[in-house]
């Protein structure tokens, strides 16, 4: 197949060009650099079967040559209000790079007749009175809040992709990812296995935000990409979760940290910064990918925190 990856630039999308190419597909690579890192694509330069185009997809879309599939995950993707790279800080991007750059990579699929997929997210189901979210639960969303802007645009982005797929009869998918973890992960992006991380590395004690025992679950990018990939080539047109269900709390995941980096400093508690939205809880139900793609996630969170942190490493050492 000839794939068009937006967001290629960025952590899932470099990630998801690799594996296209692994799998003998054309990849063309599609990013504004707005959150995303040149970095992440320079060892695909010269590639025979990859090419990119810097664009932003809130304008027209044009690729010359056939493409059998779009792949849209352009999108900044962090909560955090205290990284330049947080959605907070880009409401208006995020805003529309959910509904007109889902419109425009829609018409582009439509324009060429390829299937398409779009990167959704478990923030749909926002602060969620379900445990663990199933695709059938509809989400509890604030729609003023500060994560509205994403939580909202991703709820629009699912509901244009279905219209497409209900009016025009083109050939979609949607994938609920959670939160997902793995090298090239930006340092600053303010995530909190990054943020652990760097702080492990540098010998400090680990931040925790009130008393830790919220809890997460973090699926390893490997896992995640296989599930994409096994979605993209099933007949599945409804949401289907892609995620780990291994349910830490934010305490466990830090000393977790620690052990792996050998970090004695420990962690240190701070008075919760949680905006009044973010979620306590967040656990996907994998039972429709498991049933219908035969995925499960394989890579537990020691093995996944080891390959992060040597990647880490590795990139905070040449700073
Ligand atoms: N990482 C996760 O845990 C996670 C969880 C749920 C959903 N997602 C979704 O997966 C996708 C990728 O997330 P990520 O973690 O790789 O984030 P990322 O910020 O690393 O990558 C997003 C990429 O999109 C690019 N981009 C943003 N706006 C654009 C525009 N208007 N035109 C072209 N490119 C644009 C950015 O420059 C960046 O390279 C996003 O759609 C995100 O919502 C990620």
């Amino acid at each position: 197949m000839r794939i068009l990856v937006t967001g290629a630039a960025g952590f899932l999308g470099s990630h998801l060009c690799d594996r296209l190419l692994a799998e003998g597909h054309e990849v063309v690579g599609m990013d504004n650099f707005l959150t995303g890192d040149p970095q992440n694509l320079a060892h695909l330069a010269g590639h025979p079967r990859f090419s990119f185009i810097r664009h932003d997809v809130t304008n027209f879309i044009f690729v010359p040559g056939k493409l059998d599939a779009v792949l849209h995950f352009a999108s900044p993707a962090s909560p955090n209000r205290k990284s330049p790279y947080g959605y907070p800080n880009l409401p208006i991007q995020t805003l529309k790079v959910g509904a007109l750059g889902t419109h425009n990579t829609l018409g582009l699929a439509k324009a060429h007749g390829a299937r398409f997929l779009l990167a959704s997210t478990s923030e749909v189901y926002g602060d969620p009175e379900v445990h663990p979210q199933p695709e059938t639960y509809w989400g509890k969303v604030n729609p003023i809040g500060e994560r509205s802007v994403y939580d909202e645009a991703k709820r629009y982005a699912e509901a244009m992709t279905m219209a497409y797929h209900r009016y025009h009869g083109l050939d979609t998918r949607i994938v609920r990812i959670f939160n997902t973890y793995g090298p090239r992960m930006r340092l600053d992006d303010g995530r909190v296995i990054p943020n652990f991380i760097q702080q492990a590395l540098r010998g400090e004690p680990l931040t925790v935000y009130g008393d830790g025992h919220q809890t997460r679950s973090f699926c390893y990018v490997d896992d995640l990409i296989e599930g994409i990939y096994r979605l993209l080539l099933s007949d599945e047109h409804e949401p289907v979760n892609i995620g780990n269900p291994a349910e830490f709390t934010i305490l466990e995941l830090a000393e977790t940290v620690n052990r792996v980096v050998g970090n004695a400093a420990g962690v240190v508690f701070l008075e919760s910064a949680r905006d009044r939205d973010d979620p306590q809880r967040r656990c996907p139900d994998i039972t429709k990918a498991r049933k219908i793609l035969g995925w499960q996630p394989h890579i537990d969170l020691e093995d996944g925190l080891r390959r992060t942190i040597a990647d880490f490493q590795r990139r905070m050492q040449s700073q």
